[in-house]
């Protein structure tokens, strides 16, 4: 059988995200772009869409996909943002609706972010508000994106207060996660989502965590079946999790393992090249098993085996690598208190029974925090 711009369709994994009214399919597959447009006939109210996209992604996928919605008769224009956070702000944000306006764009049109996590949250942030909302469909390229942030329909855009503090739920009605696309992405971009692809596994899937382990060198050598296969058991886990607790009253706290920390030196390092999302995210997963070993809550034996794999695949495991000397725990646990998930003037942890077992609390002992914060900032391993 071939599809209607001629090609084989690809053998894809198709999950549901179980949202009543707004319920959506994530589809996982190699070479899915090609097939993007006949995918999003079958969805979209009507044949006219608006591609959101960055000067990196552009070059590599956008005629792929320009030219599978030609082939499924749908009309289309695109936009094209400078790659990089600093897309992620209200200056970008005002740019891209009004191009969205200009183009006079309809409650019927689609918006289409094609490529990661920045173009996700920005264009799915535009999808919401402009025309007080229109449908996205999210096509991620970066192995971030795919695990993690084009499904669960969080947008935004970041402030001089911090990062996602502007923003919106709004879920996609189709996510296209094309694992094709991971081939091209830099090794430290593949290793960054890598971090948030064990973070499902750490938290509640150590069935997961021991596959990582068998299989995570040859994800990183980019085996086409062990990343999709990764990609569909995160996707799994985070679908289950969105439809359990959409607006991250409860379950959905889980997700932020390690970001926390995480968050604290991403502010130190600027949000930027120097230390990427993912990047803090697994220091941050170190720090919080940590404190839960000091807290006496988890077996010192399941911190070991979290660095381990986390190093053996070439991610960095002490904040002693990245500090400056004028790091200090005041400032980090000062960024900790200024977090999205500060809640009656306390952060929420993240913490851990053990690989597999993590639970949320807001009850820590600020002694042990601070030493396990010390503890990290002269981590050297
Ligand atoms: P990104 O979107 O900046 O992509 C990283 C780099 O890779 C960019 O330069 C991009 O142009 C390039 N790139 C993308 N796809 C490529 C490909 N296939 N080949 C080559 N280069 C490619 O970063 P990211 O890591 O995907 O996403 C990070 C963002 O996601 C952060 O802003 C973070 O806050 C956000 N996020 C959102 C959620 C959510 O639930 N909405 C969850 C996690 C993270
Ligand atoms: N990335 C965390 C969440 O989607 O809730």
């Amino acid at each position: 059988m071939t599809s209607a711009n001629g090609t084989a369709p690809s053998v894809a994994s198709t999950l549901g995200v179980e949202l009543g009214s707004r319920a959506y399919s994530i589809v996982v597959g190699d070479g899915l772009l090609k097939e993007a447009g006949r995918r999003m006939a079958e969805v979209i109210s009507r044949r006219r869409v608006v591609i959101v996209t960055d000067a990196t992604v552009a070059p590599l996928y956008l005629e792929t996909l320009e030219a599978s919605l030609a082939a499924a008769d749908i009309e289309h224009f695109s936009v094209v943002l400078p790659a990089g956070e600093a897309s992620k702000s209200f200056d970008h944000l005002r740019d891209l609706t009004d191009r969205l306006l200009d183009e006079r764009i309809e409650r019927t049109t689609a918006v289409v972010a094609l490529g990661g996590g920045v173009i996700g949250d920005l264009a799915g942030f535009a999808a919401s508000i402009v025309l007080r909302g229109v449908d996205v469909v999210q096509v991620p390229t970066t192995l971030l994106a795919q695990v993690d942030s084009s499904v669960g329909g969080k947008t935004g855009i970041n402030t001089r207060h911090g990062k996602n503090l502007i923003g919106t739920f709004h879920q996609p009605i189709l996510v296209l996660a094309d694992v094709g696309t991971l081939a091209t992405l830099p090794p430290r971009q593949l290793l960054a989502g890598y971090a948030e692809t064990v973070k499902y596994g750490l938290i509640e899937d150590a069935p997961f965590f021991e596959w990582l382990e068998q299989h995570g060198d040859a994800f990183c050598r980019g085996d086409k079946a062990i990343q999709t296969e990764a990609v569909v058991r995160a996707c799994t886990a985070k679908a289950a999790v969105v439809a359990e607790d959409e607006r991250e009253s409860g379950r959905r706290a889980l997700l932020n393992f390690g970001h926390t920390f995480g968050h604290a030196l991403e502010a130190e390092c600027g949000y930027g090249e120097r230390l990427l999302h993912g990047e803090a995210v697994a220091l941050g997963m170190v720090m919080a098993t940590a404190l839960s070993v000091r807290m006496g809550l988890c077996p010192a034996a399941d911190l070991e085996r979290t660095r381990r794999h986390l190093k053996a695949r070439g991610l960095r495991v002490g904040v002693g690598e990245i500090a400056e000397p004028s790091w200090t725990a005041e400032r980090l646990l000062s960024h900790m208190m200024s977090d999205k998930k500060v809640r009656d003037r306390l952060p929420t942890f993240v913490l851990t029974q053990g690989i597999g077992k993590a639970f949320t609390t807001q009850e820590v002992d600020p002694g042990l925090l601070r030493d396990v914060v010390d503890v990290a900032l002269s981590d050297r391993p």
